[in-house]
């Protein structure tokens, strides 16, 4: 086998990266390096395998082949739990049971599970949770919302809580896939402008998978362009979007 040795400079670093669903390959070889801080994008036709390679870093897929390393370690045996607890955490839809709740409800319970879930909880510990749970609810702008209930939300305001969820587990690595899906023009901006501040702000590092092409060019410092399970190009979003072989396949009806 070809030897290319991993970036141990990045915080997160994929190498020949391969996922198959049967018979059906839906990540060729995947190399990747994502440098600690940087906001990076993920973009590419339907199908090309972003949600797969999302999957992969946040450890939900078994049979990967390859190497991934974060922060220097090996990761692709891990378990979604010990990935969160190593650092890298994604946002996760808030479940039928949660709609009930209210929205500092489920802040709340976001602290409970990243301190170690429920098991042995005492009434005590719950409340200790409720501070940070409103000031994460301060921090993404719901805080006015705190009462309210879950299914009450508009789409972009449940986008935001979520997100706030995910950062409870205080993650170094942040995955987002699709974040701003079935949102307004508007609402995504406003979303991902404060995605983009908070990851700042907070020195953590950002890897997202976005459609709309302004949201990236705004947010993303380097992109990254799949497609048919294998990166085609990877760059600044100018570099990207005056790349013939990008524009091709964006334009040649791939999408
Ligand atoms: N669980 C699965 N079983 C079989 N095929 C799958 C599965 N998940 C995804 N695929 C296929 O793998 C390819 C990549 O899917 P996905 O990673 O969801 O792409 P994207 O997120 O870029 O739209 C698609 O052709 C999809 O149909
Ligand atoms: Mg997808």
């Amino acid at each position: 086998m070809e030897t290319t040795t991993t970036n141990n400079d990045a915080l997160l670093s994929a190498r020949h990266i391969r996922k198959a669903y049967g018979s059906f390959i839906a990540l060729r070889d995947i190399s990747f390096d994502l440098p600690r801080g940087e906001r990076h994008a993920l973009i590419g036709p339907n199908g090309a395998g972003k949600s797969t390679f999302i999957a992969c870093i946040a450890g939900q897929l078994p049979g990967v082949q390859g190497e991934m390393l974060f922060a220097g370690e090996s990761i692709l045996s891990l378990t979604p739990a010990q990935l969160a607890r190593k650092g890298i955490g994604r946002t996760f839809q808030i479940s039928r049971a949660f709609l009930e709740m209210t929205v500092l409800e489920n802040m709340m319970a976001a602290f409970v599970i990243t301190s170690g879930g429920w098991a042995g909880l005492r009434a005590r510990a719950f409340k200790q949770m409720l501070e940070p749970a409103f000031a994460m609810l301060e921090t993404v702008g719901m805080a006015e919302r705190a009462g309210d209930r879950v299914a009450d939300l508009s789409l972009g305001d449940r986008k935001r809580l979520e997100f706030g969820m995910a950062l409870a587990g205080d993650p170094d690595l942040l995955l987002l896939d699709e974040p701003t899906a079935g949102m307004s023009i508007k609402e995504r901006h406003f979303l991902m402008e404060m995605v983009a501040e908070r990851v700042d702000a907070e020195g953590r590092t950002l890897l997202f998978v976005e459609h709309d092409i302004d949201v990236v060019m705004k947010i993303a410092a380097r992109v990254s362009v799949l497609v048919r399970g294998a990166i085609l190009a990877v760059g600044t979003p100018q570099e990207i979007k005056a790349n013939d072989e990008v524009q091709a396949v964006y334009l040649g009806g791939g999408h």
